[in-house]
């Protein structure tokens, strides 16, 4: 992918669409292959769905009030998305988890990852049935572990053993956002 030097315009944030579904798939199965110990989906599995999936995935749907995607960009280029996802039984409503956090290694270290966040946690806290969000982190995943702790979540422990890539078993760290 071709992307466009720092200086090419400011960084935005704005909420992706069906209309976003093509970039938003390839970056994120980009995300997927780069780093698979990274994510709890695989690449293989991902790549294997229809674009339709995508679409669906970035419309705004009533049954799913609290659900989106968030993509950051400078001009026309995608260069990190984020999402959340609600839980809507009754008892679990309050909850919603930050999943599918990307930048594109061209940018890292450059405020995009940070920029989503505060995006993302700036729209959760307009959301009034929401009290907290969630995520995980695999261990070892310093740059994710930090950026979540400097953005204000708290780790609360690691189920071990969370994930299996190939042969090798890895934990995940779940860390909790207060937003009231
Ligand atoms: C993790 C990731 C999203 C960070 O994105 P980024 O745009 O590079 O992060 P930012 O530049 O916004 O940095 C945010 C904070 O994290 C810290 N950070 C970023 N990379 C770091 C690293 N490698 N080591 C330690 N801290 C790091 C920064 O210092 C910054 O803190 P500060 O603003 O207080 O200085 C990005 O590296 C990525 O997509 N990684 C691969 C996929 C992944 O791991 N996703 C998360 C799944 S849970």
């Amino acid at each position: 992918m071709a992307l466009a030097a720092p200086d090419a315009g400011p960084l935005t944030v704005r909420r992706l669409g069906p209309d976003d579904a093509g970039v938003y798939h390839a970056l994120r199965l980009r995300g997927l292959e780069e780093h698979p110990e990274a994510f709890t989906s695989s690449a293989q599995e991902e790549a294997a769905r229809p674009l339709q999936w995508a679409r669906d995935r970035l419309a705004d749907a009533p049954a799913r009030p609290h659900d989106f995607f968030l993509g950051a960009f400078r001009g026309p280029q995608l260069l990190g998305i984020v999402g959340l996802q609600g839980r809507y039984r009754p008892k679990e409503r309050h909850n919603a988890t930050v999943v599918g956090m990307y930048v594109v290694p061209e940018v890292s270290g450059q405020g995009v990852g940070r920029a989503l966040m505060q995006s993302l946690l700036e729209r959760a806290v307009a959301l009034p049935d929401l009290v907290q969000l969630d995520l995980t982190v695999t261990e070892g995943n310093e740059a994710a572990r930090v950026l979540y702790a400097r953005c204000g979540f708290a780790e609360w422990g690691t189920l071990p053993r969370a994930v299996r890539i190939g042969e090798r078993y890895l934990g995940k760290v779940h860390m909790v956002y207060a937003l009231r």
